[in-house]
C-alpha cells in the first residue's frame, strides 16, 4: 500500500485530505508543520508528500528542499491559495511534481497523488531492476508479458553453447539481448565480437570474418586475424545475417559444422571455440523459401530462436523504458533528471513506434534537448510523434491553410477544450477530467485561448 504524508497547519485540511486519500486506498500520515513532517520521515517510508506552502515556521518550499536533500526522488505536491501564483511557480521550479490550488477539487488531488505515487513506483522498479544481483540484466528493461517470454528463453539458454538466432524489427533490442546472452554465460570474460553483415561488401566480409594471409590479395601486406579468431573462447555476434551472400553462407556453415576454417589465401586449418549469435530483421524462413538463404545454415543457426516483440506489442513497458532513458540521457548530458508531463507520457503510450525502442530512446533525448524547463512537454517531442497525437486526438482538424504545425496544434487543442467544455456543460472540473489534465492546467489553457469568462 502506498503511503502519503499530508502536511498542513490547518487541521480541517488535514482531516479532509486524510479521509479522501484513505478512501482512495492510501496509507495516510499527517503532520501539522514542516518539522513534524521531517520527524515522521526519519522513521516512516513515504511515497509522496502533499504539503501546503504557507505554514508558520518552515514553509512548504523549505520543507521540499529539506526533503530533497535526503531523498531527491520523493515526489512532493504543493498546495497554494489561488492568489499565490508566484509561490506556485517557484515550487515547480524547485522540483515539486505538481501544485494544486486551494480550495481544491477532490479529483485534482486524487489525480496528482496517483501520478506522484506512480512515478515513485516506477523509480523504485527501475532501481530494483538496476540492482538485480547480476548487473547483466540492468541494461535491459521490460516487465511486460512479451518481454518476460524473452527473458525466460534467455535465462534458459544463456549458459549453453547453443547457437541463437534473434529476430525482430529494427530497434527492438536484438543487440542488447545478444550482449546479455554473452554476459550471463561462462564466456563473459572472453570477448564479445560483433560484425554487421549488411555494412560490409562481400569480399571484405569474408576476410573480416576469417582473416587473411600475407599476399592473399593486393594490399594484404601482412597476416591478419579475423573476427572468428578474435572471438575465440567468447561470442561472435553476426548482425543482419539475412544480408550475407549465399557464397559466404556456405563458408559459415562449414565453420559451424567443423569448428575450423582457413584464413583467406591460407591453407592451414584454424580451430576455434566460438559461440555464434545471429540477428536478423528479415523473416529468415521466408528468405529460405525464396532461395535467398540456405536452409541448412538456417537450421544450424535457429537452434534457439529469440523473437523480439515490437514495442507496440509491449506498450506497458513504455513508462519504465521512458524513465530509464530519461535517467540515462540526463546523466550522459550532465543535466538534472527531468520529468515527463502526463500528457507527454500519454502520447508516448499511444504512439505506434515503428522504430521501436530505439525511436523511443531518441524521442526522450530529443525531448530533453528541446525542453525549456525541468519537464518534457508535448511541444518538446519530435514532430512525427506530436503530429500523430494531434491526428489521432482530432482527426477532423486539417492542417491546410494554417501557418504551421504549432498553430495547427494550438487550433486542435483549443477545439478539444471547447468540445470538452461543451460536453461537460461548462463545469471545468468535469472538462478537465474529460481531457485528462488538471483543473489548473485547464484554466491556464482557457486563459491562453481567451475562453475564460
Ligand atoms: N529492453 C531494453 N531496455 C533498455 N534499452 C533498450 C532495450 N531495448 C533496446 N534498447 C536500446 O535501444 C537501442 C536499440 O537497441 P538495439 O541496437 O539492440 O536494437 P536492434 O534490434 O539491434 O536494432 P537494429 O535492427 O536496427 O540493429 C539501443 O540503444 C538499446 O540500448
Ligand atoms: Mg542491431
Amino acid at each position: 500500500m502506498a503511503s502519503v504524508l499530508v502536511v498542513d497547519d490547518e487541521k480541517n485540511y488535514l482531516f479532509v485530505l486524510e479521509d479522501l486519500l484513505t478512501d482512495e486506498g492510501y496509507r495516510v500520515l499527517t503532520a501539522s508543520s514542516g518539522s513534524e513532517a521531517l520527524d515522521i520521515l526519519k522513521v516512516e517510508q513515504v511515497d509522496t508528500i502533499l504539503s501546503d506552502i504557507k505554514m508558520p515556521g518552515m514553509n512548504g518550499i523549505e520543507l521540499l528542499e529539506r526533503v530533497f536533500a535526503n531523498d531527491p526522488g520523493l515526489p512532493v505536491i504543493l498546495m497554494t491559495a489561488f492568489a499565490e501564483v508566484d509561490q506556485a511557480v517557484s515550487a515547480m521550479k524547485k522540483g515539486a511534481i505538481d501544485h494544486i490550488q486551494k480550495p481544491f477539487d477532490n479529483d485534482d488531488i486524487k489525480r496528482a497523488v496517483a501520478r506522484a505515487v506512480e512515478k515513485r513506483t516506477l523509480d523504485r522498479n527501475l532501481r530494483r531492476i538496476h540492482s538485480r544481483s547480476d548487473s547483466v540484466w540492468g541494461s535491459i528493461i521490460g516487465e511486460s508479458e512479451a518481454m518476460d517470454k524473452v527473458f525466460q528463453i534467455v535465462k534458459r539458454v544463456a549458459d549453453t553453447p547453443a547457437t541463437v538466432l534473434i529476430s525482430g524489427e529494427s530497434g527492438t533490442g536484438k543487440e542488447v539481448i545478444a550482449k546479455v546472452l554473452h554476459k550471463a554465460s561462462s564466456r563473459s570474460a572472453a570477448p564479445f565480437v560483433s560484425i554487421n553483415c549488411a555494412a560490409i561488401p562481400e569480399t571484405l566480409l569474408e576476410s573480416e570474418l576469417f582473416g587473411y594471409e600475407k599476399g592473399a590479395f593486393t594490399g594484404a601486406v601482412s597476416n591478419k586475424q579475423g573476427k572468428f579468431e578474435f572471438a575465440d573462447g567468447g561470442v561472435l555476434f553476426l548482425d543482419e545475417i539475412g544480408e550475407m551472400s549465399l557464397n559466404l553462407q556456405v563458408k559459415l556453415l562449414r565453420v559451424l559444422q567443423e569448428q575450423e576454417f582457413q584464413r583467406v589465401g591460407g591453407n592451414r586449418d584454424i580451430r576455434v571455440d566460438v559461440r555464434l549469435i545471429a540477428a536478423t530483421n528479415k523473416d529468415l524462413r521466408q528468405q529460405v523459401e525464396l532461395g535467398l538463404f540456405r536452409s541448412d545454415l538456417f537450421f544450424r543457426l535457429d537452434v534457439v530462436h529469440v523473437p523480439m516483440p515490437p514495442l507496440r506489442e509491449r506498450m506497458s513497458d513504455i513508462p519504465l523504458l521512458t524513465s530509464h532513458f530519461l535517467k540515462k540521457s540526463c546523466e550522459r548530458l550532465g543535466r538534472p533528471i527531468m520529468e515527463i508531463q502526463p500528457e507527454t507520457m500519454r502520447i508516448l503510450c499511444s504512439y505506434s513506434w515503428p522504430g521501436n525502442v530505439r525511436e523511443l530512446e531518441n524521442a526522450v533525448e530529443y525531448g530533453i534537448l528541446m525542453s525549456k524547463g525541468h519537464s518534457i512537454t508535448v511541444e518538446d517531442l519530435p514532430n512525427q510523434i506530436r503530429s500523430h497525437s494531434a491526428s489521432t486526438a482530432s482527426p477532423d482538424v486539417g492542417l491546410e491553410g494554417s501557418a504551421g504545425l504549432m498553430d495547427a496544434l494550438d487550433a486542435i487543442e483549443e477545439k478539444m477544450i471547447r468540445d470538452a467544455l461543451r460536453k461537460a456543460g461548462h463545469v471545468q472540473a468535469q472538462a478537465a477530467k474529460i481531457l485528462g489534465i488538471s483543473r489548473s492546467n485547464l484554466q491556464y489553457k482557457m486563459k491562453k485561448y481567451g475562453l475564460l469568462a
